[in-house]
């Protein structure tokens, strides 16, 4: 199929749903909470976060680890939300941050 408009509007049609279902999902864990518009409790907004993790696009692997990373991390003080993530959702979050959140 030559690469047209067509393909672009099918590629946008097919992916338009998937970002929303993530944000929605981020709203139903409460990460809005904190890292909605504006942000509280000095967390980073979902834009800043894509902007850093926008450089791991390309790195196989990066998503499971940072998954990993965000539902083990304590360093923060112990942040609930990250920690009772379960490791599907967390991924999906991951993914969905490291091409661009909102
Ligand atoms: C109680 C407030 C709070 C809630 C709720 C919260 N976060 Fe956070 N989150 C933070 C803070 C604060 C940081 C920044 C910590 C730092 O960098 O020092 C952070 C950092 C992050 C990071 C960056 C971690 C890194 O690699 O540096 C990600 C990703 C993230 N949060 C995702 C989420 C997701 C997804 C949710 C919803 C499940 C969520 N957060 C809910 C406060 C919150």
């Amino acid at each position: 199929m030559p690469f047209n408009r067509w393909t672009w509007l099918a590629l946008c049609l097919a992916l338009a749903p998937a970002a929303h279902a993530s944000s929605q999902l981020a709203l139903d864990k409460g990460c809005m909470g904190c890292h909605g518009n504006p942000p509280q409790k000095k967390a980073p907004t979902f834009a800043q976060l894509a902007v850093d993790y926008a450089r791991h696009a390309n790195d196989p692997g990066a998503d499971v680890r940072l998954a990993e990373q965000l539902r083990a991390r304590h360093v923060f003080g112990s942040i609930r939300a990250h920690e009772t993530l379960t490791p599907d959702s967390a991924l999906t979050l991951v993914r969905w941050i490291i091409h661009g959140a909102p």
